[in-house]
């Protein structure tokens, strides 16, 4: 699939041993973040004594809206609902995998109304819906990468969720702890760059990951699973450098994280910067913001 020309994009330098990177297609569910503040604190990005700047953030936002169509994305859009300030973070919502969504419980109070509305769009739009029993996050701690599911928890997800995950969609389950009260999601610690496991080889490099966020048995497995990861430094996973979306080979990826820039332009991948630094305010940045919808 080819990327839209008129993209401004750096040209990769790979080693020549590094594969050429494939984009595939993306269905993506985005929340326009029409009343978008931070009124409460559930994470310890989120300073409600801080003004924040709604139509910044709509701005920031609908840039990251138009890269995804730029490069040949579907966008659905999500209405969002007054006195919800974080539903513009729609990795929340649900996990989706094979036409099937399964909803979110929420952790946090102020959270939970988001619950419905999200069910109920996926329903709307022909997705075959599963009501959660397990408190659960959604794709905030729900990665997937090949036929494996990522599943984080520490701080938002029960263990108890990964069980039903793997029941739901009758995949391999793999339990990560997440430690730094920071990265309180998976997708704040992890960017999955290429969900396609390939033929093996060289340099896969199909995830990168912040070593420092995780336990020490949690560290292990991703050593031990992805030998060819791209390991993040602690000042790249402080700007949410990690909170990517990739579509196999364009990376859309925070400008201030410069380092982990460099080391996918390294990989082969094409590094698109969108700076989301309102929506950071609430603890949330590019993944945080977009949902995928696998049919
Ligand atoms: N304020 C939101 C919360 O704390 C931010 C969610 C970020 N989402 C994510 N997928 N990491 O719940």
């Amino acid at each position: 699939m080819s990327t839209h020309p008129t993209l401004q994009q750096s040209q990769a330098t790979p080693h020549p041993e590094v594969p050429e990177r494939i984009a595939q297609h993306r269905r993506y569910l985005m929340c326009r973040p029409e009343h978008f503040t931070v009124s409460y604190r559930i994470n310890p990005w989120m300073e409600p004594a801080r003004p924040t700047d709604t139509a910044k953030a709509l701005r920031q936002w609908q840039q990251l809206h138009d890269t995804y169509v730029q490069l040949g994305h579907d966008v659905e859009l999500i209405d969002p609902v007054p006195g919800l300030p974080d539903m513009v973070y729609t990795a929340n919502g649900g996990f989706v995998i094979d036409g099937r969504a399964l909803g979110v419980r929420f952790r946090v109070a102020e959270r939970r109304g988001e619950e419905r509305p999200f069910m109920d769009w996926f329903a709307a739009h022909g997705f075959d819906v599963v009501e959660p029993v397990e408190v659960q996050e959604g794709e905030g701690d729900f990665l997937l990468v090949g036929d494996t599911v990522l599943a984080g928890t520490g701080f938002r997800s029960d263990g108890a969720s990964h069980r039903e995950v793997a029941e739901v969609f009758g995949r391999e389950v793999v339990s990560l702890t997440l430690t730094d009260p920071r990265f309180y999601h998976l997708d704040t610690a992890i960017a999955v760059l290429d969900p396609v496991e390939g033929p093996g080889g060289v340099d896969r490099a199909n995830i990168a990951y912040l070593p420092g966020a995780f336990d020490e048995r949690s560290r292990a497995v991703l050593a031990e699973r992805y030998p060819d990861a791209i390991l993040v430094d602690e000042a790249d996973g402080a700007v949410f450098g990690l909170n990517t979306a990739s579509d196999g080979r364009n990376v859309i990826v925070s400008p201030r994280a410069v380092g982990f820039i460099a080391q996918l332009r390294e990989r082969g991948y094409v590094p698109i910067a969108v700076d989301l630094s309102e929506l950071l305010l609430g603890g949330g940045g590019i993944k945080c913001c977009t949902l995928e919808l696998r049919g």
